[in-house]
């Protein structure tokens, strides 16, 4: 039994949201319903409290029965959170971080997996502006099922119906069994390149761009795990309901970072583009120029994931390798050498890019996955990794 609650926005096809109540009801799923102002003015909220049997909420003000404030409350009780309808108002009330009445409070207060089912006029459901609040959603780990073609309460042909209750169904309960893959398990993610100090004002890096990295940790956060993420400089938000964030300048403090957590963790997965050297000599100030050559003396850096392969007891250990040639015999020797248990293989030419193609090698196999966005990629790493845990 699970945990749903249900937002009704105010499309004509609201009244199809009783139909969607009633067989969570029937699956013996326990719901709760929030209604917005235009939503009860096409269904009543007695009539749909009477089909459905679940309590139905329209005020921010009201009191919960264990009287605590109803958005957090309500937030906080569910597993899943499903809009249908979602109108082309709602979507974009959301996406711009308005909060003004319940339906959007709640979803402003939420950290649990949203579901969307949006229903408006074809032209609406065509405009750019909705496309970009919905995508910004999605980046965000919001869902959104597309609505059908058919004839519009409008009398127009196009789409914008509301998607049919079985395919409302099977995504939401998807969605509920993806989020519990990782569930009770702590994942630890490095991500982004380190920067090894050469003078107050100069530094030895790399490309990382830490894309890659942030769309697993994301990933595994939709999918119920716990991720601890410690990250080389980048420019990228850190996702959403992390576990823990570090953020982390060389490779010293990314293997002191990640040596904090590393007892601790059922899986590790080293995204990170650690440097191999550091400058052996760090100079307090500016360097200044001279007319004679430069010399820069490097030192190796620690390999971190060969020293958590060498402590490796319960862990499953994940790397990647960035290669220029011979891709699948170096990927093979990194897994055999730091005592992983899988490693992706990608070309260093992805770096920066937010598309990827890699090859996924375990102890067993070697999968080749096509070029696709870094979101995809993620997902079937996890996908890969879901059965080694
Ligand atoms: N790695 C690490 N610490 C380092 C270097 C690499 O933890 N000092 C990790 C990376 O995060 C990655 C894996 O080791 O998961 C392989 O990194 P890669 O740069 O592909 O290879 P290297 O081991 O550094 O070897 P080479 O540069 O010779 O290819």
């Amino acid at each position: 039994m699970s945990k749903i609650l249900m937002i009704i926005t105010g499309g004509i096809s609201a009244y199809k949201a009783a139909d969607i109540a009633s067989s969570l009801r029937k699956n013996g799923d326990d719901i709760k319903i929030i209604m917005t102002a235009s939503a009860q003015k096409i269904i009543p909220p007695l009539t749909l409290e009477a089909i459905s049997s679940g309590t139905v909420y329209t005020d921010l003000w009201e009191r919960t029965p264990s009287n605590s404030i109803s958005h957090i409350e309500l937030s906080r009780w569910a597993d899943v959170i499903l809009v249908a309808p979602a109108t082309y108002n709602f979507v974009g009330k959301v996406a711009s971080g308005l909060a003004d009445d319940l339906a959007s409070t709640i979803l402003a207060a939420t950290n649990k997996p949203c579901l969307w089912a949006p229903a408006m006029n074809d032209q609406m459901y065509k405009q750019n502006i909705y496309h970009r609040n919905q995508s910004y959603l999605q980046s965000l780990g919001h869902r959104f099922i597309e609505p059908q073609e058919g004839k519009l309460a409008c009398g127009e042909e196009g789409k914008g119906r509301l998607a049919p209750l079985e395919e409302i169904l099977d995504s939401l309960y998807s969605l509920l069994s993806r989020c519990k893959d990782f569930k009770d398990k702590t994942l630890l993610v490095t991500a982004g390149p380190t920067v090894e100090k050469i003078d107050d004002i100069r530094f030895l890096s790399n490309r990382s761009s830490g894309k890659m990295g942030y769309a697993i940790a994301q990933n595994l956060i939709e999918r119920g795990a716990k991720v601890i993420l410690i990250s080389g400089p980048t420019n990228l938000p850190p996702p959403q309901n992390l576990h823990a964030f570090q953020n982390v300048q060389s490779a010293e403090e990314m293997k002191n970072a990640v040596f904090s957590f590393y007892d601790n963790v059922d899986v590790a997965i080293s995204v990170a583009a650690v440097a191999d050297y550091t400058p052996l000599i760090t100079k307090e100030g500016k360097i200044k120029k001279t007319d004679a050559h430069l010399t820069l003396e490097l030192t190796r850096t620690v390999d971190i994931l060969a020293q958590m392969g060498e402590a490796k007891k319960h862990q499953i250990l994940v790397g990647f390798a960035a290669e220029s040639h011979n891709g699948l015999e170096n990927a093979r020797q990194k897994l055999e050498k730091k005592n992983l248990d899988m490693i992706i293989l990608n070309h260093i030419s992805a770096m920066q890019k937010d598309d990827n193609e890699i090859s996924i090698l375990t102890r067993k196999a070697t999968f080749n996955l096509p070029l696709s966005p870094k979101k995809i990629i993620a997902e079937q790493i996890n996908n890969h990794l879901l059965p080694l845990i």
